[in-house]
């Protein structure tokens, strides 16, 4: 297996708290990782590290074999990584549409800095929103969407980032069946693409459905690694659940 993100003996303290404690772990490329574990474990945590939301104390992140400290501000694309949140983060003033271009001409300034009329970043939005099934709320506030809708509408910034390594803390938290299928679907999809996809999750059925390799914390450390069928049959596993 062919690792793209490591990490060697991370750690996250907040005050006395441990939130992520020498944690050595190895994401393989081009599949899905879940990453369980009981409630404050550690996960989102590593996911705000991971994606340079927050700094680490101590320890070190290797992107490909190379240290992120090393990394140039201008190869950073190359090595692009892209986390959703917890608690969903949209532009609430503006349209769904606009959601989509932000991330868009953002990503390629250059190119929006010289398009006439914006047809070419329109083009993909657009695309974007067939792809999420949002296309006929484009005009629409992203703050008048449905909870669904807006979990559907963060997938659509995930799209549109088109980064190779994507974290997703918890997309499918509080969703109706229906949602749930629809975001399933996108994120199968990323994997066909060849995405590595990093997915924090409670529910073990949507684990055994997606991922092909599955990461277990337990208080910041590591508790379990590997295939999914095998490590939630494992004793020590089920205890860090029944004892939450
Ligand atoms: N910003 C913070 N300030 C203080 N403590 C925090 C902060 N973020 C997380 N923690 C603590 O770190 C631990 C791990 O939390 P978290 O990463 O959110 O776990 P999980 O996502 O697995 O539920 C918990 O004990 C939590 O209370
Ligand atoms: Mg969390």
């Amino acid at each position: 297996m062919k690792y793209i993100l490591e990490t060697k003996s991370l750690t996250k303290s907040f005050g006395g708290v441990h939130a992520v404690d020498h944690l050595s772990i190895n994401i393989p490329q081009g599949i899905i990782t879940g990453l369980v574990g009981p409630n404050g474990s550690g996960k989102t945590t590593l996911v705000n590290v991971l994606s340079g939301f927050s700094g680490e104390d101590e320890g070190s992140i290797v992107f490909s074999g190379v240290d992120r400290k090393k990394i140039l501000p201008w190869e950073n694309q190359a090595y692009g990584i892209t986390r959703t949140f917890q608690q969903i983060r949209l532009f609430d003033q503006m349209s769904v549409l606009d959601n989509i271009l932000v991330v868009l001409t953002e990503r390629s300034p250059l190119a929006a800095l010289f398009e006439r009329h914006g047809a070419y970043h329109l083009k993909i939005a657009e695309d974007i929103l067939k792809r999420i099934d949002l296309h006929e709320k484009k005009s629409h506030h992203a703050g008048d969407l449905s909870y669904g809708q807006r979990k559907l509408l963060e997938m659509g910034r995930v799209l549109a980032m088109n980064s190779n390594i994507i974290l997703l803390d918890e997309p499918f938290a509080g969703l109706f069946p229906e949602m749930v299928k629809k975001i399933e679907g996108i994120i199968l999809e990323l994997k066909k693409e060849g995405k590595t996809i990093v997915l924090v999750e409670h529910n073990m059925a949507i684990i055994r459905n997606l991922c092909d390799h599955l990461i277990v914390m337990d208080a910041g450390k590591l508790l379990a690694e590997g295939h999914p069928e095998k490590i939630l049959a494992e004793k020590s596993v089920l205890e860090a659940y029944l004892g939450e």
